[in-house]
């Protein structure tokens, strides 16, 4: 963990790497009488300014979940609508590269989105490698099952291929065949949106991840509700399974 001190004098322990279910964008808009792709909108401005924010207090890791394996089933014109923002999004990202150094890195089955998507991905991934800051973890077309059991599948393939046996596999090596390999697990998941569960994301690697709930909405969270999880975090006693 770094520590981080604010001009404010407010300091804190950052984790290393914080992972966040943004939920909620569906009923902020609802409660402004807007449709749902609004909510999607100022959802997509929330994670800019914590992605920014990230950066300044030196996180290291954010990964987030932008669009699971099960999200298909919403109506067409709102996954449209949320493909249209991702897209814009990392145009604006590419465009803004040189300023930002993030690094983007994409957790998920990237084959079943648009074309367009897929290179801006590419693009985005490809370029951003050199940066050394803040690295963001976007998990499109992702689901935590479907991570796992690729995962083994690969690992079944290498086994029949005569590239390794069964009982050689640790769990370090079943993280490497995860699309998170070389990321470090989160230590703090954040879900805001007021559900309680985890919705089928970083099921691996949240094992021993400290969960933050809270009802703020997802284009609510900023900067201030970003601390308050921390700060919650660091007031947890973290065991990993032994003593107090
Ligand atoms: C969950 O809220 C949110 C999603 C399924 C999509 C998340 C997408 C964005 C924030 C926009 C694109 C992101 C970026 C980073 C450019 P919900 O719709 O399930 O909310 P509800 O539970 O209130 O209905």
């Amino acid at each position: 963990m770094g520590l981080f001190r604010k001009k404010e004098a407010v300091s804190q322990a950052v984790p290393t790497h914080i992972a966040i279910v943004m939920d909620g964008n569906g009923r902020w808009a609802r409660k402004r009488g807007l449709p749902r792709k609004a909510g999607h909108k100022v959802g997509a401005e929330a994670f800019r300014t914590i992605a920014n924010y990230a950066k300044t207090i030196g996180l290291k890791y954010l990964t987030v979940y932008a669009f699971s394996t099960e999200n298909w089933k919403r109506a067409d014109e709102e996954v449209h609508a949320i493909m249209q923002l991702l897209e814009q999004y990392l145009r604006e990202a590419i465009a803004d590269m040189d300023k930002n150094r993030v690094r983007f890195c994409f957790f998920g089955d990237l084959t079943q989105l648009s074309p367009a998507l897929q290179e801006e991905a590419r693009i985005a991934a490809q370029r951003s490698k050199r940066y050394e800051g803040v690295q963001v973890n976007f998990c499109l077309n992702y689901g935590g099952r479907v991570e796992i059991v690729r995962a083994a599948q690969r690992f079944a393939r290498d086994c029949v291929e005569g590239k390794c046996a069964p009982e050689a596999l640790t769990q370090e090596g079943f993280s490497d065949l995860l699309y998170s390999s070389g990321v470090p697990d989160p230590e703090l998941v954040i879900r805001p949106g007021g559900e309680l569960r985890t919705s089928n994301f970083l099921l691996w690697q949240s094992a021993y991840a400290e969960y933050y709930f809270t009802d703020v909405l997802w284009p609510d969270f900023g900067p201030k509700e970003l601390d308050k999880a921390i700060a919650a975090y660091n007031a947890r006693n973290r065991r990993f399974g032994g003593a107090k």
